[in-house]
């Protein structure tokens, strides 16, 4: 990316239920194919949401209104960030404990999710929101600016992984 350009970001709130996942992904697939990233890199990316997102429906508090005895459906906000440093996924939930990764035993059926997500990005993390009570757990997948391509367009390769090979098209 260049300097001057303006980093590309993006929000989709959904309710937090099951089909919080379907949704966070059908959005990330439409936006990151609109910005031009390479199939391989989303592939990623739409990974992490599905994991982030099913942390956040599966493990963080509903809220809860006395006044009809039910679970208030909270909202959870998945947020893309492209700049020239990286594409950055996040998920933010109402619940401020924290995401911690599991020791799974290998044959383990549940406790995989913050591992695969470590696996695919460069970092991850949370961070507390404020003034919002809840927390960001966001991952970030490294790219790095690639020569100028002679039809002028700029390419930004993943280098999330040392193996990875593809690359992100930003046109101009
Ligand atoms: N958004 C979140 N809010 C609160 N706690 C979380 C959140 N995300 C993860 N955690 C905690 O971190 C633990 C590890 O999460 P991880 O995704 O690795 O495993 P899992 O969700 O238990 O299982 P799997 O992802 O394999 O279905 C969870 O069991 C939960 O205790
Ligand atoms: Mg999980």
């Amino acid at each position: 990316m260049a300097r001057n350009e303006q980093p590309l970001h993006s929000r989709c709130d959904v309710a937090a239920s099951p089909s919080a996942v379907r949704s966070g992904r059908r959005h990330a697939a439409e936006i990151l194919a609109k910005w031009g990233v390479a199939e391989t890199v989303a592939h990623d990316a739409l990974l992490i949401v599905s994991e982030l997102l099913s942390n956040a429906v599966q493990h963080a508090a509903q809220p809860f209104d006395p006044a009809d005895d039910l679970p208030d459906p909270a909202t959870c906000s998945l947020l893309l960030w492209l700049t020239e440093n990286g594409l950055t996924v996040s998920v933010y939930d109402a619940d401020r404990r924290p995401p911690v990764p599991r020791n799974a035993p290998t044959d383990a059926e549940r406790g995989r999710g913050l591992h695969l997500v470590d696996a695919l990005c460069e970092a991850w993390g949370y961070t507390h929101s404020s003034p919002a009570p809840g927390k960001l757990v966001w991952a970030r997948l490294a790219v790095r600016c690639a020569q100028e391509s002679p039809s002028g367009q700029r390419s930004l390769e993943a280098a999330a992984r040392p193996a990875a090979s593809s690359g992100v098209v930003m046109s101009a």
